[in-house]
């Protein structure tokens, strides 16, 4: 309820704050009151207007020239002096890849890059996929005890993306410590000493991806994203330019790396929790495509994006002035009751599950969708049937990193006996 102080904005919306608290425990939950009362408002804290309910949201997505996707990346804290001169020793130039890139460079570029995301290119992956899960699944499947994240939910999907994106094997460790210290760095919120450690990070990586770029224009031939991407330029310079050639070498790493680790993380934790649906996948996995999906809708890994007003506009009746810039809270939206029934319930039968807005909608919807969902279901099929017995270890506490948009446990410990295996009976 608005209050009677003159002042627009009401004690809720005041009290909004992302970072800590409610959103970080459960954003969908968190923002209930604003679904029910006040759809859209804004926070002073944040100086961005938030967006919770699921038809305003896909509203927001669906009209890319009206709301930019241009601040999608925006640093949220700002970066110090020493940082930025640390980052321009390295000749650090990221640009606008495809996520955060306007129209009219954006659907050009995106429609000649998109076969290599096809189904039909992206089963090529499939063995790789499994054959990495099963090897490291065979590093403890004897030991009874894991940390799913640390060992294994955080490297198969950086290795996958490598894979995808073309790297050679020989250059993989290096971009993968590389890209490691800069998201753990990037996620720890710097503190400005810090900083500029991160940016020497961030400076490295830079440069290496540089590196194998131009060692793959050498030879564009080989399968990948990155050689596509390379043959493509061939043919069509202006579309496909080196500046983005070298961001998306880094930033394809990023994009497809910690969104997948956080849903598959959250997607066993959900799972296990509970323990019937659990059961149920173990025992017909053909229940699993769209379990995915239901973890995705309940419990995604991004948790809200963001949009540029380029213009005077209303949103769910609300007056939004230009250069307004919008939270579009996606999780909120995969919780909205006007769009799915008991939408808290956890449903593997939902039939309308795939509705959900975690990988965004409209002409920038996510192009790795399907590549993700191949890596979560290849997960699910594996753990099912080496250690269905596996159980979430009892009264672990969750912890998540505070941040407004990227969403999943650090850790999830889980336990078996491994005498129950049923490779033992079965080998
Ligand atoms: C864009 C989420 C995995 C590549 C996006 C967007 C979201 C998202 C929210 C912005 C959508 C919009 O603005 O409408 C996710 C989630 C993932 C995931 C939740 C895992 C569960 C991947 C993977 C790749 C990838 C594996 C593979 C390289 C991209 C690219 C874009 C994008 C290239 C930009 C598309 C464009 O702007 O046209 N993703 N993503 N993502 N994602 Fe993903």
């Amino acid at each position: 309820a608005l209050q009677t102080t003159g002042c627009p904005v009401s004690a809720n919306a005041a009290a909004f704050d992302p970072f800590t608290g409610p959103y970080q425990v459960d954003p969908a939950a968190s923002l209930r009151w604003s679904r029910d009362e006040e759809p859209v408002f804004f926070s002073p804290e944040l100086g961005y207007w938030v967006v919770t309910r699921y038809e305003d949201v896909k509203a927001v997505f669906r009209d890319n020239i009206l709301f930019s996707p241009s601040i999608a990346l925006e640093k949220i804290t700002p970066v110090s002096e020493e940082a930025t001169a640390t980052l321009a020793k390295y000749d650090y130039a990221m640009a606008r890849t495809m996520v955060n890139e306007d129209e009219p460079a954006h659907m050009p570029r995106r429609r000649v890059l998109m076969d290599p995301f096809t189904p039909k290119e992206l089963v090529h992956h499939e063995p790789m996929v499994r054959r990495l899960t099963r090897e490291y699944v065979d590093r403890f499947v004897e030991t009874g005890r894991a940390d799913l994240v640390d060992e294994m939910l955080w490297e198969v999907p950086l290795t996958v993306a490598l894979h995808f994106l073309g790297v050679p094997e020989e250059d993989m460790d290096e971009l993968r410590s590389y890209s490691i210290a800069h998201t753990v760095n990037t996620w720890g919120r710097p503190a400005v000493e810090e900083q500029v450690a991160v940016a020497e990070a961030v400076g490295k990586f830079w440069q290496y991806a540089g590196k194998v770029l131009d060692k793959m224009r050498k030879d564009p031939s080989g399968h990948g994203w990155m050689p596509f991407g390379i043959r493509v330029q061939q043919e069509q310079p202006d579309v496909v330019t080196d500046s983005y050639l070298h961001s998306m070498m880094m930033a394809g790493i990023v994009a497809a790396h910690e969104t997948t680790a956080n849903a598959s993380a959250n997607a066993f934790r959900l799972l296990l929790e509970n323990r019937s649906v659990w059961e149920e996948i173990c025992a017909d996995p053909s229940l699993i495509p769209n379990a995915v999906e239901e973890c995705l809708r309940h419990s995604g890994s991004v948790a809200a994006w963001r949009r540029l007003a380029t213009d005077d506009t209303t949103i769910g009746g609300v007056d939004i002035p230009k250069g307004a810039k919008l939270l579009i809270v996606t999780s909120s939206a995969n919780h909205d009751e006007r769009h799915f029934d008991n939408a808290d319930d956890f449903d593997i039968r939902r039939e309308n599950s795939s509705d959900h807005l975690t990988f965004g909608y409209g002409s920038h919807q996510c192009m790795g969708k399907n590549l993700a969902r191949m890596e979560m279901q290849i997960f699910l099929e594996e753990f099912t049937k080496r250690l269905p017995h596996m159980e979430l270890v009892p009264d672990q506490e969750f912890t998540y990193l505070p941040n407004t948009s990227f969403r999943g446990p650090d850790h999830v410990l889980v336990q078996w006996d491994p005498a129950k295996n049923p490779e033992r009976a079965d080998p």
